[in-house]
């Protein structure tokens, strides 16, 4: 029923790197211009759902917690969550899923990490739910930017032409399920802005 397209990276460690210091999703808000000064900052699941709803955006908590091996390969991720992914097809009628998985010793790690620093959109909703690790989704919205952190079992859905980049940061961990209408997967529309870089600190 699905074209599975990639595994990034299996091999895993502990340690990594985070833009926040602890490990509970998170949302801090900025204006645009002011990457020095947080307008607004939650770690509390239902406020963060609550403004992000405000701005149309999807985010809940489900569960996540499938032990995956290390050298599990995007089906094994997939059929982990069979009935979460069947739930979301269901009512989305998405046609493509993948898996995205970084560990911090990938060698395409930093590559990586440029690739989706830049901001861009999609002409599709982003959909992704995070079944291990964590990433920060940079979302600029009118005159602010949103850092959203996402944790296994973050559910959130960024609603096509929104601008926005994610950081995976420089140790990256994470293992994310990703939904798409478009059968060609991930194309995104890099905006040429170098707003990313006045928000990346490292
Ligand atoms: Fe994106």
């Amino acid at each position: 029923m699905y074209k599975n397209l990639i595994v990034l990276a299996i091999s895993f460690c502990s340690c990594f790197n985070t833009v926040f210091a602890d490990s509970f999703s998170k949302l801090r808000v900025y204006q645009a211009d002011n990457p020095q000064t947080i307008i607004y900052e939650t770690s509390d699941n239902a406020d963060i759902a609550a403004v992000l709803n405000g701005v149309s955006i999807r985010f809940e908590q489900w569960e996540a917690t499938q032990v995956l091996s290390e050298q599990a390969q995007q089906q094994e991720v997939i059929a982990a969550y069979q009935a979460d992914v069947d739930q979301l097809v269901q009512e989305n009628g998405y046609t493509y899923i993948d898996v995205a998985r970084m560990a911090p010793n990938s060698p395409k790690k930093a590559e990586l990490r440029q690739k989706f620093l830049r901001e861009h959109y999609h002409t599709e909703d982003e959909v992704r739910f995070f079944v291990e690790g964590f990433g920060l989704f940079y979302l600029h919205i009118n005159d602010n930017v949103y850092i959203v952190r996402c944790e296994a079992g973050d559910l959130i859905s960024i609603p096509a032409n929104y601008r926005h980049w994610f950081d995976m940061s420089q140790a990256p961990y994470f293992t994310a399920i990703r939904f798409f209408l478009n059968k060609d997967g991930w194309i995104g529309h890099f905006t040429g802005s170098d707003i990313a870089a006045s928000f990346i600190q490292d």
